[in-house]
């Protein structure tokens, strides 16, 4: 374990979902173990507060993994070229379509690793309330956020890179990345959501990305890794659906505030479910 990692580190990035909110509920149901595995790192709020040997940490979207990496291999280097970005008179509707325009040129191109990973942290903080969203030709198409001024994540990200030494990084899919989990290992699960009413248009809808298919596949990889003494905890709306899917978990509730609310009716309190899959 890692004495000195102070508690309740806010990460780098602003991204729906996180459980920054949550994050000693989260901690503290999680199992002991030597690796934590996060297949769905998203901003990685729980690595940033967790207290593991290692971290396998991964996530389907090849920006995020890509700027951890560069941030983890450059460090402060990565940390100046990235502030020239968040001059104050680069928080404009022009500008920030300007760069999103060269992002999305780069995803053709992606020569310049590090100008993508700048870019990226760029629209991630000038863009609208931490979402992260593209196009069917994946194109970044998150509107400008219109914030007062923008904070640039300097501490942030200096806490990351003393952390980063203890983890990996890397873009894959999570029911590849749970498959290849070995004993000794703690998985730790936070998905795209289930919705909140199963609409019958769910599936059609997440076709393509995270659907119910999806849903039950992850719960049946935990029940998988639980058998061969690997624990498994998901966080997820707590719907009837939910708790069909993790009847064989043990189940906690808790009411946690959200700004994007999946239902589209504004802000609000949503109950979640945390799952522990353990033999
Ligand atoms: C709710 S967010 C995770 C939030 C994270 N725990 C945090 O604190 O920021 C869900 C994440 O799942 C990722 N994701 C979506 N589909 C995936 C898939 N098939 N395999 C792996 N990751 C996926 C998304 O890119 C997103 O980062």
């Amino acid at each position: 374990m890692s004495a000195n990692k102070p508690k309740n580190q806010r990460p780098l990035l602003k991204w729906a979902g996180n459980k920054y909110p949550i994050i000693d509920i989260v901690l503290a149901s999680l199992p002991k173990g030597k690796r934590l595995v996060e297949p769905f790192v998203g901003s990685a709020a729980v690595f940033f507060n967790a207290r593991y040997e290692r971290y396998l940490l991964s996530d389907s979207n090849g920006d995020l993994i890509n700027l951890y990496r560069l941030l983890k291999q450059h460090g402060d280097r990565f940390i100046d070229y990235a502030r020239s970005l968040f001059e104050p008179d680069n928080n404009r509707a022009e500008v920030y379509y300007l760069l999103r325009d060269e992002f999305n040129r780069q995803h053709d191109d992606p020569d310049d690793p590090m100008r993508r990973a700048a870019l990226f942290l760029y629209l991630n903080r000038h863009g609208y309330n931490g979402l992260c969203r593209y196009n069917a030709s994946g194109g970044y198409n998150v509107p400008f956020g219109r914030r007062s001024s923008v904070y640039f994540p300097e501490a942030e990200m200096r806490f990351f890179i003393s952390i980063a030494a203890q983890a990996i990084f890397q873009q894959q899919d999570f029911a590849h990345c749970m498959r290849h989990s070995k004993p000794g290992d703690v998985i730790y699960c936070d998905p795209p959501y289930l919705p909140l009413s199963a609409t019958a248009n769910f599936t059609a809808y997440h076709r393509d990305s995270f659907g119910l298919h999806q849903q039950a596949q992850l719960a049946q990889l935990a029940k998988d890794c639980a058998a061969r003494g690997i624990p498994v905890l998901i966080s997820n709306h707590d719907t009837p659906l939910a708790r069909e899917l993790y009847a064989d978990a043990q189940l906690q509730t808790l009411q946690v505030q959200r700004n994007i609310s999946c239902k589209g009716d504004g802000r609000g309190k949503a109950s979640e479910l945390l799952a522990l899959f353990k033999d």
